[in-house]
């Protein structure tokens, strides 16, 4: 797929191997332009004369009124991207209004976050410890520092197969750039010989060890529930019988992404996956998306189609890039801006009027 414009500014600031690390995608890379193809597959079927010269695109989820439904994706290791990593895309996000998702892999750790964005919205991206002090640990920090939900990301049991990270001989997490919440846990330290500031290559390789959690299952659900009053989400679904069963396990919401085509390459775009989605949940739970979102365009389909809201991952990352807290600032401007625009243009006010007649199918 052509670069954009920022991806390229990006290129340009960033060691080859960071940049690989955040552009790249898992095998082929079939996935990860498949989520852009996706979006073209869709035309937008504008109403004209509808007077839209008041527009409110505001939505409600777990009680607390949002100004938009765009979230920035939870990703990790952000020091690779800029010195001040996820405090200045934290920074961003409060100073805009936009919620921020904070991955368990930050470079900093969750309360540091927490403490720049006072108290606008946030939620916890959980990746689930094979052990499981860590895990509770993580989600009760959470709670006890501000954060109104737990996003539990269950498409990585173990690391998709990126191809360039393999040739540049490149791990962000071994070079110590998403320990930030590791190093910080008391939970995580009593697994330790010795301190991570004593022995921080034990910490790394510690934190490597147990990251993932490979034999996790839908009954581990009820275990990650005890633990915290706050909604939990999925982040990860791609399959209709799986967002069944995530109803049928009491979760509060699903985000349907295949993290950007980084973790199974040849698997179906989330844009692809969200009708049949969308069919089955019938506006029971809220439904995000993320993978391929880029224009204000992408958010007008991706809501037409069933989602509530959606997540912006690479793109909030090469503003970071580019320009730290500022460069942030510019991509959501611009992707928000977008997007009125592209609703006035198709005679859409507000969230409630988006319906899948807005769209239509191209031919093949
Ligand atoms: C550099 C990078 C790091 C990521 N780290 C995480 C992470 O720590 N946790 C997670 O759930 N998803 C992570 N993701 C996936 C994003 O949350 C999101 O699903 C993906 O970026 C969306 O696709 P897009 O980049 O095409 O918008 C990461 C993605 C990138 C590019």
């Amino acid at each position: 797929m052509a670069q954009s414009y920022l991806e390229i500014e990006a290129g340009k600031k960033l060691s080859k191997e960071a940049f690989d690390y955040i552009a790249r995608g898992s095998g082929e890379e079939v996935t990860m332009d498949a989520n852009r193809k996706a979006f073209d597959k869709w035309t937008i079927r504008p109403r004209v004369l509808r007077n839209v010269s008041k527009r409110d695109f505001s939505v409600s989820l777990f009680g607390k009124t949002l100004k938009t439904p765009v979230f920035l994706a939870p990703i990790g290791v952000q020091r690779i991207a800029h010195p001040e990593g996820e405090l200045a895309s934290a920074r961003a996000a409060a100073s805009m209004g936009i919620p921020y998702i904070v991955s368990s892999v930050s470079s900093n750790s969750m309360e540091e976050i927490a403490e720049v964005m006072g108290n606008h919205l946030r939620w916890f991206q959980l990746y689930c410890s094979i052990e499981e002090s860590v895990t509770e640990s993580f989600v009760k920090r959470a709670e006890a520092s501000g954060y109104s939900a737990i996003v539990i990301t269950v498409d990585t049991p173990m690391l998709g197969i990126r191809k360039m990270d393999l040739l540049n001989n490149y791990s962000p997490l071994s070079g110590g750039y998403g320990c930030g919440n590791y190093i910080t846990d008391p939970a995580f330290c009593n697994l330790l010989e010795k301190s991570p500031f004593e022995d921080k290559e034990a910490a790394l390789q510690k934190q490597y060890d147990i990251i993932d959690q490979p034999n996790l299952n839908w009954l581990d659900l009820k275990k990650i529930r005890s633990y915290t009053t706050l909604p939990i989400l999925l982040k990860g679904i791609l399959h209709p019988d799986d967002a069944q069963l995530a109803l049928d396990y009491g979760v509060d919401g699903i985000i349907v992404s295949n993290h950007g085509g980084r973790q199974l390459d040849q698997c179906i775009a989330s844009l692809d996956a969200l009708p049949e989605i969308s069919e089955v949940i019938q506006g029971r739970i809220p439904i995000l998306i993320d993978s391929g979102i880029r224009n204000g365009t992408d958010v007008v389909k991706a809501l037409a189609l069933g989602a509530d809201c959606v997540l912006v991952g690479r793109p909030y990352i090469y503003g970071l890039a580019t320009g730290g807290q500022d460069g942030v600032e510019k991509v959501l401007t611009h992707l928000l801006h977008e997007f009125d625009i592209s609703m006035a243009l198709a005679g859409i006010c507000s969230i409630d009027e988006i319906e899948d007649s807005a769209l239509v199918r191209n031919l093949e």
